[in-house]
């Protein structure tokens, strides 16, 4: 039987953060939803979240994750008081326990097997994993013989001068024989720098203590602060990268852009700088986007075309062609063709296959039939002040430049709005619509002026 715990109890001191440690976003995920991910495959029997700082709003955040028990740890009295709240929730279980630490999110699955494999054949009590770290400061430092054996952990402040040229380093991730650790739980002590009571204490305490080094050191960082943040996002960045040209897309400056853990590509999709895909974000075969554009919870058919423009909460289908500098807002919806160009913005609309708002236009709330032309500056009035109202525009009409339709309108099918027009009435089908003052020429109104300028040339 395998129980795998998470500790999420700490408040992340160094991160000077309102947002518990675990709860910072890395490339779409919270830490500490990678950490839960790192194990899954493992398939536990129980999967215990040990909590404490701010522990509502970390349950909160993990409340659809089936099967996962919270054990709250007040107050935070290091890793080792963290463990011993097992006691009673584990009382009876037999089997390994797998402690992960809640700020290693770069674990590979694959490591964990190995790790859980390593710990079964040896039949060692304790198995952790370790790194040698070009940088191995803030870490504790392991104590291990060539076979592999291990006498203790010295955390980095309680090491001397002489122990801290050790840069085995231990990673935070533990299997232990479950029944061997809660024997030994219970005897730890805080005679250490920090005052609490160490996890790492009962590797001496437990025989045999094995280790194993993982091979690629970036997989067991650990993130107390910003910077290390910015690391981990940088090696996730590149993975996720890597991943997606392998898979068939084209970067032109792959580093200038940033993808999500829940981003898909299709094939052949060229990406270039400066693009940055966010949350559950699709792209279809054969799009093209960029340069710079941000694209957050979207869906992207085949062959769309995006540059310079933001979209979010949006669908595009097959074929559309958005920007430079266009905005689709959330609940935006365009069929197969449409064309939105330079500073058009749409929000909460559904425009019909082969439409066209190529310039300077919002429209919110508003339903398009097919193929309706939006002329330049067009706007929906959807806001009365109070309530926002909907626009409803038939298949083949088109609006003329810097026209108003005051929401809620109905345009039918086939319709002309004359340029410059404010529409506050609804226009049937195959109409022509004007709502604006008639022009009025009044010849000779310069006259005087006229015959002056004569004179003076
Ligand atoms: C810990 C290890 C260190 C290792 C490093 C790897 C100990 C004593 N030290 O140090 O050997 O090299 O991780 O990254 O274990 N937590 C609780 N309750 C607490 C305190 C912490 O749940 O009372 C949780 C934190 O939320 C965090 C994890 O335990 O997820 C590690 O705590 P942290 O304070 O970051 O330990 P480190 O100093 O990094
Ligand atoms: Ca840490």
């Amino acid at each position: 039987m395998l129980a795998v715990a998470v500790l999420a109890a700490g408040k992340g001191t160094r991160m000077k953060s309102a947002l518990p440690k675990v709860l910072q976003p890395l490339a779409g995920a919270t830490l500490v939803e990678r950490v839960l991910a790192s194990c899954r495959h493992l398939a536990p029997e129980r999967q215990l979240l040990i909590v404490g700082h701010q522990a509502e709003r970390v349950e909160r955040s993990l409340s659809s994750v089936p099967g996962l028990e919270f054990v709250l740890q007040q107050p935070q009295n290091g890793t080792g008081h963290a463990v011993q709240q097992l006691l009673k929730p584990l009382a009876g279980f037999e089997g390994e326990l797998l402690v992960l630490n809640g700020d290693v999110p770069l674990l590979r699955p694959e490591t964990l097997e190995s790790l859980l494999t390593t710990h079964r054949e040896s039949g060692a009590a304790v198995t952790l994993l370790s790194a040698r770290l070009a940088d191995p400061s803030g870490y504790g430092r392991v104590f291990a013989d060539a076979s592999g054996q291990v006498s203790g952990i010295v955390e980095h402040r309680d090491c001397d001068a002489q122990q801290l040229r050790n840069d085995l380093t231990n990673a935070g991730i533990y299997c232990f024989d479950w029944a061997r650790l809660a024997a030994v739980l219970p005897s730890l002590s805080s005679d250490n720098d920090q005052g609490e009571l160490y996890l790492t204490d009962t590797v001496a305490l437990l025989r045999p203590a094995m280790h194993l080094e993982v091979g690629d050191p970036d997989e067991v960082a650990g993130i107390n602060d910003r910077l290390q943040l910015a690391q981990c996002e940088a090696v996730l960045q590149d993975r996720l990268r890597r991943h997606w040209m392998a898979e068939g897309v084209s970067f032109t400056d792959p580093g200038s852009c940033t993808l999500s853990e829940h981003t898909r590509f299709g094939r052949d999709v060229l990406v270039e700088p400066q693009c940055h895909f966010r949350g559950a974000t699709s792209i279809g075969d054969g799009c093209r986007i960029g340069p710079g554009c941000l694209i957050e919870n979207s869906h992207l058919d085949d062959g769309v075309e995006v540059i310079h423009s933001v979209l979010r909460d949006s669908s595009v289908a097959t074929g559309c062609v958005i920007g430079p500098f266009a905005q689709l807002r959330a609940g935006t919806h365009l069929a197969a063709g449409c064309r939105i160009g330079n500073f058009v913005e749409v929000k909460n609309s559904r425009l019909g296959e082969g439409c066209k708002a190529n310039h300077l236009s919002y429209l919110g709330d508003a339903d398009l039939g097919a193929d309706v032309n939006v002329g330049a500056g067009t706007i929906t009035a959807n806001f009365d002040g109070v309530r926002k109202h909907r626009t409803v525009i038939g298949s083949n009409s088109k609006t003329g430049a810097n026209s108003v339709l005051v929401a809620p309108i109905t345009l039918g099918a086939g319709v002309t709005v004359g340029a410059g027009s404010t529409l506050t009435r609804n226009v049937p089908a195959g109409a022509l619509a004007l709502g604006r003052a008639r022009q009025l020429v009044k010849e000779n109104w310069n006259a005087g002026a006229q015959q002056q300028q004569g004179v003076a040339g």
